[in-house]
């Protein structure tokens, strides 16, 4: 009997510490991952691998750094060098023919790179992946979602994926799924994209509270600054982009769209960009994007001009533009020490906006983005 009390008593104390902090909101309001599932540690790769793309409800909590860097050897094949400048580019795994059919002129070389970066964790439904304090990751390996739902990937790190090679592995990638909240991570060393949707949808998802830290040795930008942040292409994404924290970055900050026949929302919020010597949004062919109430701190080019819509207010008669689609006015973004606005007036991109999920977004003032964003992004802030 007073064994069992003892037991219920540590239930109940320790649960809620451990199940995924917070609320979703936006876009993957309502995601509840693994639920009330009670919390299991993996204890190797092997359980971590299983537990991840079975067909079970589960939460499943990282206490340390899970490396699966030489977990599954090495390869040795065909690369190529598409950039040129120096120094330290990244190379180009030949992946799927790539270099013969997109860098012919590029110089042909030989790599050896990490297997296990190209050979991604495949997340199944109703799965909550949460770390412990600062302490849970995943190395040498990235995580992708296929057609799933009802996910939530909350204070991991993604760390070190052939961080010298495109293609050398994705930290998450999500071609089609709906109701997934990526949260609270972070990604630094990743070969190819931080994160990437395509070609399936992906509704219902919001990336927030994250840090994309471009901080690198190679880069295709040959500045010490990741290039490859953030991507999404899926056919009818629906997406919330809030909160996030990207630093010395160079491109995708996110690039949004790039498919004819294709389209993508998606409502970038309250996101602080710092030191980003290249650019920050990419609205490619098919996308509309609502960028308010950021925070560019010394970004070279806040918005590209490309073949996307995109709606970026920074002045009170802008702000104002929104109310007739969005019910309420938009929220300016700041810009300093930042390169100026070729585009970013389009209030075509405002009829995409009118579902709930973004209309009734709370978006701070710019003004609170810094702060706020750097007390509390990344792994080590919740749980
Ligand atoms: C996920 O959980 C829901 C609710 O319990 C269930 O209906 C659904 O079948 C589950 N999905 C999978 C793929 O197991």
């Amino acid at each position: 009997m007073i064994s069992q009390l003892a037991f219920l008593f540590t239930i109940s104390a320790f649960a809620p510490s451990v199940l995924a902090v917070g609320t979703p909101f936006g876009q993957a309001a309502g995601t509840t991952g693994g639920g009330s599932a009670t919390p299991q540690v993996p204890s190797s790769l092997a359980e971590l691998t299983s537990w991840l793309s079975d067909g079970t409800a589960r939460v499943i909590l990282l206490d340390k750094v899970y490396d699966f860097t030489s977990a599954e050897g090495t390869v040795t094949g065909a690369a190529c060098k598409p950039w040129t400048c120096s120094p330290n580019p990244q190379l180009a795994i030949d992946a799927n023919s790539w270099c013969t059919n997109y860098q012919p002129s590029a110089a042909k070389t030989t790599v050896t790179y990490y297997k296990a970066g190209t050979t991604p964790l495949k997340v199944a439904s109703n799965k909550t992946l949460l770390g412990k304090g600062s302490a849970g990751g995943i190395r040498g390996k990235g995580l992708k979602i296929t057609g799933a739902s009802n996910i939530i990937i909350q204070n991991i790190k993604i760390t070190d994926i052939n961080a010298q090679f495109v293609w050398g592995g994705d930290a998450i990638q999500i071609d089609g799924g709906s109701r997934i909240w990526i949260d609270h991570n972070t990604f630094q060393h990743i070969g190819r994209q931080m994160v990437v949707t395509g070609y399936g949808a992906v509704t219902a998802t919001t990336f927030s509270n994250n840090v994309f830290n471009g901080d690198s040795t190679y880069s295709a930008t040959c500045n010490g600054q990741h290039y490859w942040v953030a991507l999404f292409t899926g056919a009818g994404d629906q997406i919330t982009f809030a909160l996030n924290y990207l630093y010395k970055t160079s491109g995708r900050g996110p690039h949004v769209g790039g498919t004819s026949g294709y389209y993508q929302n998606v409502h970038v919020y309250n996101n602080y960009f710092v030191s980003v010597s290249g650019h920050a949004v990419d609205p490619g062919v098919g996308s509309k994007v609502l960028v308010e109430g950021n925070y560019f701190n010394t970004v070279t080019t806040p918005v590209l001009s490309d073949s996307g819509q995109v709606f970026l207010p920074t002045t009170s008669a802008q702000v104002a533009q929104c109310a007739s689609a969005l019910g309420r006015n938009c929220v300016a973004n700041t810009l300093l020490s930042s390169g100026s606005l070729s585009s970013g007036t389009d209030t075509g991109t405002l009829n995409g906006f009118t579902a709930s999920a973004y209309k009734g977004a709370s978006v701070m003032a710019a003004s609170s983005v810094g702060s706020y964003v750097q007390a509390n992004a990344g792994v080590g802030k919740v749980n």
